[in-house]
């Protein structure tokens, strides 16, 4: 093997994935929906790989927990028996994003790995491929391999054949206001709220069910260039997968007392006549969509908001890439 460096960048969900497919082969990670998503410019994941006498995972200054490192040593394994490799390595990442805050570091962190690893073993894939083999670290990541507007169809076979991303062009001209509303570690990952949620809440059903017509809308709002009507349908999305969160058994939720007053200050900026919507992932931070002529003001409205601590305006980002 070869040292080898990527980088993946950040990707916001607009129609989220909340759920694993049930009867699915055990490790492939198929997602219950499909998923629409928006790569970003800004947050993103460096990763490197290099040989080593022994797998080493290295994350920035900060501590890797053993479950972290067997999810990084478990990925490497797939990727040496593409490779037909037992080659030993050292991963070395840094998020540009606080880890597992809520801010997707996992979709950027597997989709770096996985570009690194392939690169760094000599296997040889498409982009297609590249992202199957990252949703089987993180169903998110898969969509990070794709710049720009991305798709994750849920697929239907049982070998995730038909499981893929795929980037779907648009000149809709967006940014995604990051509003960060909270610091740490969110206390339960998006795998055990999915899992928990898709065990015990009887709301999950209904999400399922009427997901695939939410991903329709969404697809026609971004072919038509209709941006009202893809964040109404974005913000559709997010309230719908935190009402299977607290109609789960015991119910939870990873809203945080700022989180409600963005939320709320988004309607008020929408009813004052600015156009903006508001979607929120596994974490306490908030993501607006709008128009890049009105992101200055919307950013300047939340940032005054007590409790936020940071806004960042991100536009639409590129694929994950080989660094030289
Ligand atoms: O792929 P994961 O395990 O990071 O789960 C992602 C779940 C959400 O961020 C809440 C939604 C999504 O589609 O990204």
């Amino acid at each position: 093997m070869t040292p080898a460096t990527a980088y993946a960048h950040t990707n916001i969900a607009l129609v989220k994935y909340w759920g694993k497919r049930k009867g699915a082969i055990a490790g492939l990670n198929l997602p219950a929906t499909g998923s629409l998503s928006l790569t970003l410019d800004r947050f993103g994941t460096e990763t490197r790989i290099e040989p080593a006498d022994a797998d080493d995972f290295v994350l920035g200054s900060q501590p890797v927990s053993p479950g972290e490192a067997a999810k990084v040593f478990a990925f490497l394994d797939r990727v040496r028996a593409l490779a037909g490799s037992t080659a030993r390595v050292r991963v070395t990442s840094r998020n540009d994003v606080p880890t597992a805050a809520g801010l997707a570091s996992s979709a950027s962190a597997f989709a770096a790995l996985a570009v690194a690893a392939t690169r760094a073993f000599g296997v040889s894939l498409d982009e297609r491929a590249l992202s199957q083999l990252a949703r089987q670290g993180s169903g998110s990541a898969a969509r990070s391999i794709f710049g720009g507007f991305v798709l994750l169809h849920r697929g239907a076979r049982d070998d995730g054949a038909d499981c893929f991303a795929e980037p779907l062009p648009s000149t809709l001209p967006v940014n995604l206001v990051v509003v960060r509303c909270g610091e740490g570690k969110k206390d339960t990952g998006s795998t055990d709220g999915m899992d928990h949620t898709a065990a015990t809440s009887p709301y999950f059903r209904a999400w399922v069910d009427t997901h695939a017509a939410d991903l329709d809308e969404a697809r026609r709002a971004l072919a038509g260039g209709d941006l009202p009507r893809l964040g109404e349908v974005m913000e559709h999305s997010t309230l719908k997968m935190h009402a299977t969160t607290l109609a789960a058994r015991p119910g939870f939720f990873y809203f945080q007392p700022t989180t409600i007053a963005v939320l709320q200050a988004v309607r008020a900026l929408r009813a004052a006549g600015t156009p903006c919507w508001a979607t929120m992932d596994a974490g306490p931070h908030v993501k607006v969509l709008c128009a890049p002529a009105v992101a200055g003001a919307v950013a300047a409205a939340l940032q005054a908001i007590g409790g936020v601590r940071g806004v960042e305006v991100a536009a639409p980002g590129p694929a994950a890439r080989v660094l030289a």
